[in-house]
């Protein structure tokens, strides 16, 4: 009896220990879990984003809000068509020598342009925020010729900017951000604000892009894109 006596006190003195852990374990559980969720957010949406994408700055800063006062044909001055349809893209040095074959100011940034690139004659290594990988083929002239379509819905603000924005590499992909767009979670507030296959695609099915009827494609099929 003394034997079945003495786990039966030990019992009776541990029950209100034990009652007041599990009162006590509800909020630690419960306090784990907001630690755990924290913390899962701060890496996902923190610290990941800042490990997956390295900030590469472009050779020297360019304000377009600045340029626009100078030149008189707005965004052709320096992005146009060729008369073969292609886009010239970004400005090659020649564009520029017409000003800055002479100093235009005292900034620090067109003393690096002149000193670099001018004075040596080397075309400027722009970084492309835009940029899509090698297979995938993008025309201007579809876009902005055929549909229409404003630059800004593409690329957001950067031909009315006072600054050109840090370049955000993709360290696993060498891609740039703009790819993926600024959210991890995949949050798309702007229509510029992704370029992804997905984000092409959705637009693309809301068009009927292939006018040539002997064509028997879907729009969405591979090559339409694809090199
Ligand atoms: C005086 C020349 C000049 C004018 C005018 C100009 N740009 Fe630019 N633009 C540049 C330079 C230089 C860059 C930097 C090169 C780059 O990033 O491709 C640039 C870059 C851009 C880019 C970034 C492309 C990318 O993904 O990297 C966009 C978009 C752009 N310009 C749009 C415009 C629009 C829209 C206008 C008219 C409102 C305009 N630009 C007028 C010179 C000019
Ligand atoms: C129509 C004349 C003109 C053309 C073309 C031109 N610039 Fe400029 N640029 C200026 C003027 C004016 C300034 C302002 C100087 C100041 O007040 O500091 C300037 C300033 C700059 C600066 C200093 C930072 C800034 O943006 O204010 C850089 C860098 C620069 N230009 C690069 C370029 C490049 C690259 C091209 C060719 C794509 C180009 N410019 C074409 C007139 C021109
Ligand atoms: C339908 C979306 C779309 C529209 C509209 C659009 N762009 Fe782009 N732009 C892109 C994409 C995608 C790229 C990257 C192309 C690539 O990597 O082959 C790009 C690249 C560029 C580049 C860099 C090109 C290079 O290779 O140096 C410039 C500059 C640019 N765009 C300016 C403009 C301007 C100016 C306009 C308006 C006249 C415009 N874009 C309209 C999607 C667009
Ligand atoms: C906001 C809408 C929109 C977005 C975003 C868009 N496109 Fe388009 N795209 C169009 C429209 C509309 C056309 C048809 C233009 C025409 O033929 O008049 C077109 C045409 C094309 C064509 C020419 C197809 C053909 O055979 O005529 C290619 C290639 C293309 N887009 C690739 C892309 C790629 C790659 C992307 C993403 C980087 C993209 N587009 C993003 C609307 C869009
Ligand atoms: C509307 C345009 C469009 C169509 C249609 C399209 N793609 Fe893409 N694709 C893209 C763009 C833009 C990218 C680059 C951005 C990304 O990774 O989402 C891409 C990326 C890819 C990649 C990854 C390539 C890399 O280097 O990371 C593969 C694989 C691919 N596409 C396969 C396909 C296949 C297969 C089809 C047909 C079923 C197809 N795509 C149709 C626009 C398109």
């Amino acid at each position: 009896m003394s034997s079945n006596d003495h786990p039966n006190t030990h019992g009776a003195a541990d029950e209100p220990d034990a009652s007041h852990s599990t009162t006590a374990g509800v909020p630690h559980i419960l306090l784990f879990f907001i630690v755990g969720l924290a913390l899962s957010l701060i890496v996902g949406w923190g610290v990941f984003p800042k490990l997956l994408y390295s900030q590469k700055s472009q050779p020297f800063d360019f304000s377009h809000k600045v340029h626009l006062e100078q030149v008189d044909q707005g965004c052709q001055s320096c992005h146009f068509f060729r008369e073969d349809g292609t886009f010239s893209g970004s400005p090659r040095l020649a564009q520029c020598l017409g000003c800055h074959e002479e100093l235009q100011g005292q900034s620090e940034d067109e003393a690096i342009f002149v000193e670099q690139y001018v004075a040596k004659g080397r075309e400027v290594p722009w970084r492309v925020y835009a940029r899509q990988p090698d297979c995938v083929f993008f025309s201007h002239a579809a876009h902005v010729l055929g549909a229409k379509m404003d630059c800004v819905a593409c690329h957001g603000p950067i031909g009315t900017s006072d600054s050109l924005k840090p370049y955000e590499e993709n360290r696993i992909t060498g891609y740039s951000r703009d790819i993926w767009g600024p959210s991890i979670a995949g949050f798309k507030h702007n229509s510029w604000d992704r370029m992804k296959m997905d984000d092409c695609a959705e637009c693309h099915a809301r068009f009927d892009v292939i006018h040539d009827s002997s064509v028997q494609t879907k729009r969405d099929a591979c090559f339409v894109c694809h090199k």
